[in-house]
This record gives structure tokens, C-alpha cells and sequence, in this order.
């Protein structure tokens, strides 16, 4: 490459449609998914404090909700639930009219074409709040796999287009994918929270979901903050046992993990910009610090950039009001 000054990197940096013709990633409404939070009960969409423009909708909401996501042209949401009695098995994350399966029967009656992913996990249907089944104060790994089974299946049933299990346990894609092919769900594609951490970053969604662990932390099951090559094996794990698209979360503290993972691997990635991630960004364009518009897009540019092929986001609806 020549140098200076026979090379002047600002040449194509003088306006803005050759900026346009250089540019290297572009975000767009096609990476985007939407994730929503559903409670049982009418009428009601309820703002959750800290994270502003976000609802918990009873499912009568969350359905006009649904069909503004398919207008803006957003592929997909992913929905999670709260359940009307939590107990020590999340009887609810596996009953077939439970919340999430009578949300995704609803969405798919009137807005048949966006996309409905829906989160597999436990914590917000136990009472303790931990993502599998506890015995002598631990997270039994084999016992909960059932649970996420049956779980995933009754989701299958109700019509859900996409599986995403993000309990960490070991073993659930394989066991789950078994499960749904046995079932006549052959083409149900799994989205693997694959590399997913044990990350300060969820508090504001354990408000949304009303999920934070009663007793100790997500440590025992999910991933240490401080590796990215364990984030390769849980990654390699999780494509041998028939995982679609491979998932890092958070997306933002852990870019260097989304671009090894789509360096190394190939696979379809996705990144969850997460709820600490998206209030971090309200909380400071609120106080007027920050320029909310062009921090969000910068972030979420970055995300793509690092490697994602989708961005799982709360922002999602701004972003296509922005571009
Ligand atoms: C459920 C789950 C969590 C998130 C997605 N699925 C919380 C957790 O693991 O504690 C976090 C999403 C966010 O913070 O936006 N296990």
C-alpha cells in the first residue's frame, strides 16, 4: 500500500456519497429483532421503569404491538414471559395454555407473518429464579433438560417459528432438537443463546421479566465474563448438536467473542444488545449526555461489524423510525 503523501485516507472521507459508496456495513431493518415481554391480565401494557418505550403487555396488547413490528417491516420478535404463579418446577414455562404459548397463537392468529421466536428458559416461571430445576441448593443440568423439552415443545405446538433456550444448561440443543424432530418439528429452526454470560448487563430485564435468582447468582451455569475461548467451545457444542443460528450475549462488552465466533466458525450469528446495554443509553440521553440517535446507531453498527448477522434489540423500532 502506498503512504503518505501519495495516499491520503481523508480523499474519501470529503462527502457524504463517497462516504456512502466506502462504507463498509450497513444496518438495516432486515438484522432486527424485537423482544417483548408478556403478562397475563387485559388491557394493560405496563412501562418498565428502567427501560423507558419498553412494555409489559397483556397478550390483547401485545398483538396491535405484533402487527406495528410486521408494518415497520421488522422480521421478528422474541417474546418472554411472566407467568401468573411461579413455583419450584416453572410449571407455567410448559403448560400448553401458559403465557407465552397463548401469546405466540394469538400473534401467529392475526399477524401470521412476523417471525415469532420465543425464549426457552425456567427463571421466570421458579420461584427461586434460577434457569433449571434446584436440588441441595443447585442447578440440576439433566433434570431441567426434560423440562426445556417439554417447554420447547409445548412452544412448537402453539405455533412458535423459531426455539432460543438461553438457560445455559448443557446438552438442551441436542435434547431439544431430538425432540422436535421426533415430534414432526423438523423444520423449526434453534436459536442458541450459545455463548451467553453471567452479566451484570440483565438487571433491567429482571425488572421486565421478573427474574432475578432469589438466592445466590447465574455464575454455576452461566458463562465467566473473562473467557472468550470457552465461548468457542460452547459454540462448537452447540452447532454439533444442530443449533440454526449461534447466539453472544451481551453484544456490546463482548464484540472481540462475536467476531471470533463468525471468524471461526461461519454460522449465522446473533447478538443480544441487552436490556443494561439499551438503559445505559436511555438513561444517559435523558439527562441530555449523549445524543440517543447517534449512540444507538454507532453501538449497533459496531455489533455488525464485529460480526453479527442479527442484533436482538430494544431499539429496534427507533432504529427504523432513524434510518
Ligand atoms: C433468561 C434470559 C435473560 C435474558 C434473556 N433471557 C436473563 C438472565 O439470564 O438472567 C436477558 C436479556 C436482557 O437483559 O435484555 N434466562
Amino acid at each position: 500500500m502506498s503512504t503518505f503523501p501519495i495516499y491520503r485516507p481523508r480523499r474519501l472521507r470529503a462527502n457524504e456519497n463517497l462516504r456512502r459508496l466506502v462504507r463498509e456495513t450497513e444496518l438495516s431493518v432486515n438484522d432486527l429483532i424485537y423482544p417483548m415481554f408478556v403478562v397475563h391480565g387485559n388491557d394493560t401494557a405496563t412501562e418498565i421503569s428502567a427501560m423507558p418505550g419498553c412494555y409489559q403487555y397483556t397478550v390483547d396488547r401485545l398483538v396491535p404491538a405484533a402487527k406495528e413490528l410486521a408494518t415497520l417491516g421488522i422480521p421478528g420478535t422474541i417474546l418472554f414471559g411472566v407467568p401468573a404463579s411461579k413455583d419450584p418446577l416453572g410449571t407455567e414455562a410448559y403448560a400448553e395454555d401458559g403465557i407465552i404459548q397463548q401469546a405466540v397463537r394469538a400473534i401467529k392468529d392475526t399477524v401470521p407473518d412476523l417471525l415469532v421466536i420465543t425464549d426457552v428458559c425456567l427463571c421466570e416461571y421458579t420461584d427461586h429464579g434460577h434457569c433449571g430445576v434446584i436440588e441441595a441448593n443447585e442447578v440440576q443440568n439433566d433434570p431441567t433438560l426434560e423440562l426445556l423439552v417439554k417447554e420447547s415443545l409445548t412452544h412448537a405446538r402453539a405455533g412458535a417459528d423459531v426455539i432460543a433456550p438461553s438457560d445455559m444448561m448443557d446438552g438442551r440443543i441436542g435434547a431439544i432438537r431430538d425432540a422436535l424432530d421426533e415430534n414432526g418439528y423438523q423444520n423449526i429452526p434453534i436459536m442458541a443463546y450459545a455463548a451467553k454470560y453471567a452479566s451484570a448487563f440483565y438487571g433491567p430485564f429482571r425488572e421486565a421479566a421478573e427474574s432475578a435468582p432469589q438466592f445466590g447468582d447465574r455464575r454455576s451455569y452461566q458463562m465467566d465474563p473473562a473467557n472468550a475461548e470457552e465461548a468457542l467451545r460452547e459454540v462448537a457444542l452447540d452447532i454439533q448438536e444442530g443449533a440454526d443460528i449461534l447466539m453472544v450475549k451481551p453484544a456490546l462488552p463482548y464484540l472481540d467473542v462475536i467476531h471470533r465466533v463468525k471468524t471461526e466458525f461461519q454460522v449465522p450469528v446473533a447478538a443480544y444488545n441487552v436490556s443494561g446495554e439499551y438503559a445505559m443509553i436511555k438513561a444517559a440521553a435523558q439527562n441530555g449526555w449523549i445524543d440517543e440517535k447517534r449512540v444507538a446507531l454507532e453501538a449497533l453498527t459496531s455489533i455488525k461489524r464485529a460480526g453479527a448477522d442479527m442484533i436482538l434489540t430494544y431499539f429496534a423500532k427507533s432504529v427504523v423510525e432513524w434510518i
